[in-house]
């Protein structure tokens, strides 16, 4: 680092994300001059704990970028669409974790173990996109295979947990769980069902081609931040009764051979994975191990035996960490360090 100090604002601050985002910054080497917290008026004079001090929530306006140096927004996006251009305006880089930015052909799609050079696009927009949950976690530990073999084709089935769609989410688990184990009647308010003791083959709205929308960032996103349009992806999303950490079972097809011992010993030395493979001891990657850290778990990795050239995975991160708010600040960190 240069010395210089930054002036930072997590936009979305007091929500599942955002609360992450700080924690995050807690624990980040980024030297920090001044931090700002927004979110709605709903939250403005609310205080929130940073590094022992209490800082209180001021509401998101077209004023708030002044002399910040880079905002995280997690607010919704809407709220990225409408603000994050003004906070470029104002000279500020954001790092969105809204998927209103992310197919943008002038916004960086940033994974820092795949594409760290990207962030060097941030000049287009003053935008950088940070990747959905489920797209971030299945890159990072199909990178080295990729990099080594090449891939045709991925077949994934996910199985995420509430917390990706947000504080409300989180709530309604817990509340239907407990009014259905004292046997009183439950609420539906966040999803088209109930989520608790239930799986829904749904994540976001459905689209013309019959997938769901977040189905189909998984398959464009993984395309843009591999800048390879030829990787035939297709994904089927499901939302399960867990709170923190998403699921993955992923099937690729690579374009040369490779032997399931040496794709465990190429991820095991490759950065921000950990390998969790024993199946003989009941050891594989769980999603409450995964929870409150920030490696990707791999594990059950093994031969597709029906096709020549096939490795099955089971891959599993904190889908707010990992999944959001770390790879947020880890884009800001290179950011901080070999750009401003
Ligand atoms: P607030 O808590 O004031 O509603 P989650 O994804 O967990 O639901 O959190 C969403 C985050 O985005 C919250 O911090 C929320 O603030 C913030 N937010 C939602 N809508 C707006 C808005 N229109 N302007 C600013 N912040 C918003």
């Amino acid at each position: 680092m240069s010395g210089k100090k930054f002036n930072i604002a997590v936009a979305g601050a007091t929500g599942a994300v955002g609360n992450q985002m700080i924690t995050c910054l807690e624990e980040s080497k980024i030297p920090l001059n001044s931090v700002r917290f927004l979110a709605s008026h709903r939250s403005t004079g609310r205080k929130l704990r940073f590094k022992g001090d209490f800082i209180e929530v001021e509401e998101l306006t077209e004023n708030s970028f002044k002399g910040i140096d880079i905002a995280l927004f997690s607010a919704g996006g809407g709220t990225s669409k409408k603000f994050a251009p003004i906070a470029a305006k104002d000279g500020c880089v954001v790092i969105d974790n809204s998927s209103a930015w992310r197919m943008d052909p002038d916004v960086p799609l940033v994974v820092p173990e795949v594409n760290p050079h990207a962030i060097a696009d941030y000049t287009n927009k003053g935008i950088i996109a940070n990747p959905n949950c489920s797209t971030i976690q299945m890159v990072v530990a199909i990178n080295p295979i990729y990099r080594k073999c090449g891939i045709k084709r991925i077949v994934v089935s996910t199985y995420q947990a509430v917390s990706g769609t947000g504080k409300r989410a989180i709530d309604e688990l817990f509340n239907q769980t407990r009014s259905m184990i004292n046997f009183l009647d439950y609420e539906i308010n966040v999803y088209p069902h109930r989520i608790a003791f239930n799986c829904l083959p749904q994540i976001d709205v459905f689209l013309e081609n019959g997938y769901t929308k977040e189905e189909m960032k998984m398959v464009n996103e993984t395309r843009k931040i591999f800048e390879d349009d030829s990787i035939g992806v297709t994904a089927t999303t499901v939302r399960v009764p867990v709170f923190y950490g998403h699921s993955e079972s992923v099937n690729i097809e690579t374009k040369e051979h490779i032997s399931a011992d040496e794709a465990k010993s190429l991820l095991a030395n490759a950065p921000g994975i950990k390998v969790v493979d024993d199946p003989a001891n009941n050891i594989y990657p769980l999603a409450i191990d995964a929870a409150g850290q920030d490696l990707t778990l791999v594990g059950r990795i093994r031969n597709d035996e029906s096709i020549p050239n096939g490795i099955n995975m089971w891959i599993v991160a904190d889908n707010i960490r990992k999944g959001a708010a770390t790879n947020t600040v880890q884009i800001a960190e290179i950011l901080a360090e070999k750009y401003l």
